[in-house]
C-alpha cells in the first residue's frame, strides 16, 4: 500500500505518434498542436500545476524535442522580449519552465498506455501518483484532480474520473461498472473493460484521461499480457486492482466528472475544442461568435 499524503507527482504519457493528424504531425508532436495560442500539452501541465503537482514525468518518444524545449527556459527569446518591452509575454514564457520540475523518460517502443505508465516506476517510487493524458483537456473552471485526491484520501487505492457518454461512443473508451458508496460524490468501481465491443459495455460511464493510481499498479503492469489492440493496457491493470485487498494497494473508486472536457485526440474533436476554447475567451469570443453566426448563415 502506498504512503498516504499529498500527491505531487504526475506522469504524462506523450510518446504517441499522432498518426491521426498526419501530415501535421510528421515533424511536430501532436501534443504541440496549438489550441488557440498554446500547445495542447500546456493546458494539461497548467492543470496539473494548479492542482498541486510539483513534479511532472513525461514519457516521451522520438521527435518530442520541441515539447522539451517548450517547458525549458529560452534565454535569447526572453531577452528579446525584454528588450522590446513585452514584459507580460516575457513573464509567461519564462514561467513555463517553473510550472513544475520536469523530467523525461523515453518509452523506446510504444507498446501501449500501460507500458508507458510502467516506465515511471523508478521515478514515482512507493507513493500514489497522478496520470494525465494529453488528449483530454479539462476546463480550468471545473478541475477534477482535487476531487480525486480527496477520494483517494478517504478510500485509498486508485481513483478514476468517469464521464457519462452516449451509448454509441462508449466503445472508444475504457468503461466502468460502478456501485454507490456512503459518499454521494464517489462510486466504487466493480468492473473495467477497455474499449468494449458495441453492445457489450457494462455501462455508459467512460474513463477519462485523469487517474490517481496506487504504486502497486507497477507490479501488475510487469506481468500483464497484451490486451485490446495487442497493447499493454492501463485499464487491464486497473481492473486487476479492483480485486486486490486494500492492504496490497487494491480498490478502485471513481468520481463522476460533470464539468467541461475537450478532446483533442481526433480531427473533429480537436476543431470543436479550439472553437469552444476560443469562444470562452474574452479577447476572442465575442468577435468569433459574431463571425460564426454570419458565416453559418451563408456570409463570410
Ligand atoms: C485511453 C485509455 C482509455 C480512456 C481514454 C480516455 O485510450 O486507454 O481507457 O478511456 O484514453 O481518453 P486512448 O484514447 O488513448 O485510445
Amino acid at each position: 500500500m502506498s504512503n498516504r499524503g499529498a500527491i505531487n507527482k504526475a506522469v504524462i504519457p506523450v510518446a504517441g505518434l499522432g498518426t491521426r493528424f498526419l501530415p501535421a504531425t510528421k515533424a511536430t508532436p501532436k501534443e504541440m498542436l496549438p489550441v488557440v495560442d498554446k500547445p495542447a500539452i500546456q493546458y494539461v501541465v497548467e492543470e496539473a500545476a494548479a492542482s498541486g503537482i510539483t513534479d511532472v514525468l513525461f514519457v516521451t518518444g522520438r521527435n518530442k524535442e520541441s515539447l522539451e524545449n517548450h517547458f525549458d527556459r529560452s534565454p535569447s527569446l526572453e531577452q528579446t522580449l525584454a528588450e522590446r518591452g513585452a514584459h507580460e509575454m516575457q513573464a509567461k514564457i519564462s514561467g513555463l519552465a517553473g510550472l513544475a520540475a520536469m523530467h523525461y523518460v523515453r518509452q523506446g517502443v510504444p507498446m501501449g498506455l500501460g507500458h508507458a505508465v510502467h516506465m515511471a516506476k523508478d521515478h514515482v517510487g512507493n507513493h500514489a501518483f497522478a496520470v494525465l493524458l494529453g488528449d483530454d483537456l479539462v476546463d480550468v473552471s471545473t478541475p477534477v484532480l482535487p476531487e480525486m485526491y480527496a477520494a483517494q484520501a478517504k478510500f485509498g487505492g486508485s481513483i478514476l474520473a468517469l464521464m457519462e457518454v452516449p451509448e454509441d461512443q462508449i466503445h472508444l473508451y475504457g468503461c466502468a461498472a460502478v456501485e454507490p458508496t456512503d459518499d454521494a460524490h464517489i462510486v466504487r468501481v466493480t468492473e473495467l473493460v477497455e474499449k468494449p465491443a458495441p453492445g457489450t459495455a457494462p455501462s455508459n460511464l467512460a474513463v477519462i484521461g485523469r487517474y490517481v493510481i496506487d504504486p502497486s499498479i507497477f507490479g501488475l503492469l510487469e506481468n500483464l499480457a497484451p490486451g485490446r489492440g495487442g497493447e499493454i493496457q492501463l485499464t487491464d491493470a486497473l481492473a486487476q486492482l479492483i480485486d486486490l485487498p486494500s492492504e496490497s494497494g487494491g480498490g478502485v473508486h471513481a468520481v463522476i466528472f460533470r464539468g467541461k472536457r475537450y478532446d483533442t485526440g481526433d480531427k473533429l474533436s480537436y476543431l470543436k475544442s479550439v472553437v469552444s476554447i476560443a469562444l470562452d475567451r474574452d479577447d476572442l469570443g465575442p468577435d468569433l461568435r459574431a463571425w460564426l453566426t454570419t458565416y453559418l448563415a451563408g456570409g463570410n
